[in-house]
């Protein structure tokens, strides 16, 4: 027996990417997202659950303060980012939104090249001294989104050319190419066929590696699949916040128990 055992602690906890605090969301006088704390780890995927309507969305943007561009939204609260207040004055969310990506439900490329589509961020903040730089980081934008064997013979052809499952690759490419932290990801594979949906899930894989990932699904499946960590929202409320596994063979509230079990949707 080891007496020097070190003290056990009462949770893993991950490292923690993001921090929440407190946060609520108006949009006028409806209140869509109702005082929501939570830590999300960095390097892995955390899944958000939860019936139409429940502020998933809403929930997402406000890491990356796209609501501020909803003219009726009102964020409260706070949300650091490696402990910085992303809310703070003095924060650019033009930088922010370069450090924290997002990928939407319907593909929207840009309507440019495929190359330019992938190389705008990388212009805007200054990330390419040469063209050649540029090359170098389209390619590998476009080899982590799994599309460059499939675009790298028409990288001057526009992306909206492109199957709507090589669109969304396009625009994960776009998003990976300015090397976010964080990768948020709305419905991802909301429009695409099982077979894109394969390869967008092994990438979110991949990206786990470097990112933080933070994806909404509808698909239990794919939470499951994909997710280390899972949180459940409900009316606006975050329910349930654990471990994906734990969540879907254990949940510890009803209302999680009756989403997954398929009784509320
Ligand atoms: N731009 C907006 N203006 C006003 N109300 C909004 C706006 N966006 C969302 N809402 C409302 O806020 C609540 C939460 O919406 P949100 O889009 O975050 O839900 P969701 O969980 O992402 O749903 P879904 O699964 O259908 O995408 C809903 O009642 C919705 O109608
Ligand atoms: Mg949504």
């Amino acid at each position: 027996m080891n007496d020097m055992r070190p003290i056990e602690r009462a949770t893993a906890l991950d490292d923690t990417k993001i921090s929440a605090k407190g946060v609520n969301v108006h949009y006028g006088a409806a209140h869509a997202l109702k005082d929501v704390s939570v830590d999300i780890g960095d390097r892995l995927v955390t899944a958000f659950i939860g019936p139409s309507g429940c502020g998933k969305s809403t929930f997402l943007r406000c890491l990356n303060r796209m609501n501020d561009t909803i003219p009726s939204a009102r964020v409260t609260g706070r949300i650091e980012i490696d402990g910085q207040d992303i809310y703070d004055r003095r924060v650019d969310p033009v930088q922010l939104r370069a450090k924290v990506g997002m990928v939407f439900q319907k593909p929207n490329p840009f309507p440019k090249s495929i190359y330019d589509n992938v190389a705008y961020g990388p212009k805007i903040h200054g990330l390419a001294r040469s063209r050649a730089d540029l090359d170098v980081i389209v390619e590998k934008a476009l080899r982590r989104a799994a599309l460059w064997t499939e675009a790298k013979d028409r990288l001057q052809s526009p992306g909206t050319g492109l199957s709507g499952g090589q669109q969304q690759r396009l625009c994960i490419a776009r998003a990976v190419a300015t090397e976010p932290e964080v990768l948020l990801m709305d419905e991802p594979c909301s429009a695409l066929d099982p077979i894109a949906t394969a390869q967008v899930e092994e990438l979110i894989d991949e990206l786990r590696q470097s990112y933080s990932v933070v994806i909404v699904t509808h698909s239990m499946q794919q939470a499951a699949r994909v997710s280390q960590r899972t949180a459940f929202f409900h009316l606006g409320n975050l329910v349930e916040y654990g471990e994906t596994g734990q969540i879907f063979t254990n949940p510890r509230d009803p209302r999680t128990e009756s989403y997954i079990s398929g009784r509320i949707g």
